[in-house]
């Protein structure tokens, strides 16, 4: 926690960018805007658990087309900031469908910044080691899978964690961040896909969710959040929401809880 003096002397700092932006916008630079995205994810102590998920969506709310394709629905842009929330993250979550359509490495290039460590929920183990989280030894990779699993054999380049399946047969989202907190992996990023970030969000595990909506109408495909059925538009969940421009693309960021 900083002192009160650091407080006050970065609010004043940040009072004069603002005086400087009113009179001559010109003075707005690309460093505001990225303290202005990332600065609010970034005010929690180190040890402190911080979860955020992060979808890339069409128009209609789609993530992949059918068949599994999504490259690429969002922008340049917004890769980017996918990269840079990976070089935020201590870990980096995804489901094991979009390891086996993406094939993804799940590490840091498009930005400075440290790998976080990989994590992929494969209950069934359905994945067999040949894919690239497992074979690029940049950074570890941790499959989670459910304990009763009789298929709990080892698999190179990763370390099996099992957990027991909660009340839906599922892994319990909380438990998933209680074992990567025991791991001292702390800021989490969850980087899809639908079904995945749509277990934590029900769940009420995150704190924030980025839903990047690129202008595009896809018309079928996979989708970005699927929740239980409600019968009054009134019944959805309205959190605050921060808009953010990223090129072409509109990011909302939906803030949970603090
Ligand atoms: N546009 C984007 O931002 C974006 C991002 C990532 C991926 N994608 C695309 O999205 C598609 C994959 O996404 P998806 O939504 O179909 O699948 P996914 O979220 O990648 O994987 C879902 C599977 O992961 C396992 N899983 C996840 N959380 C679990 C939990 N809490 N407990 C138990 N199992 C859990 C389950 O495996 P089992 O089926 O074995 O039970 C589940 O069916 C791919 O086409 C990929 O290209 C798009």
């Amino acid at each position: 926690m900083a002192a009160e003096g650091d407080i006050k002397g970065y609010a004043e700092a940040q009072w004069q960018g603002l005086l400087g932006r009113r009179r001559n916008a010109s003075t707005y630079t690309a460093a505001d805007a990225i303290e202005a995205l990332y600065g609010p994810l970034c005010t929690r102590s180190v040890e402190q658990t911080f979860v955020i998920a992060h979808l890339a969506q069409s128009l209609d709310g789609r993530i992949a087309a059918a068949n599994g394709a999504s490259r690429w629905i969002s922008g340049d842009e917004d890769l980017q900031h996918t990269h840079r929330m990976r070089a935020l993250a201590d870990a980096v979550i995804v489901g094991t469908d979009t390891i086996l359509h993406d094939d993804p490495l799940l590490t840091v290039r498009r930005c400075s910044g440290n790998h976080p460590a990989r994590v992929i929920i494969d209950p069934r183990r359905k994945l067999k080691g040949d894919h690239q989280v497992f074979t690029d030894r940049s950074t570890p990779t941790l499959l989670i899978t459910t304990e009763d699993n009789s298929n709990n054999t080892p698999i190179d380049g990763a370390e099996i964690i099992a957990l027991p399946r909660d009340g839906d047969g599922k892994i319990a989202p909380a438990a998933i961040v209680a074992a990567l907190k025991a791991r001292g992996l702390h800021w989490l990023f969850i980087e899809g896909g639908g079904v995945t970030v749509s277990h934590f969000l029900r769940a009420g595990c995150l704190d924030r969710l980025q839903l990047t909506v690129a202008p595009v109408i896809m018309g079928s495909g996979r989708p970005s959040l699927t929740l239980p059925e409600i019968m009054d538009p009134a019944s959805g969940l309205r959190p605050t929401v921060r808009r953010i421009t990223l090129g072409d693309d509109t990011l909302f960021e939906c803030i949970f809880g603090t």
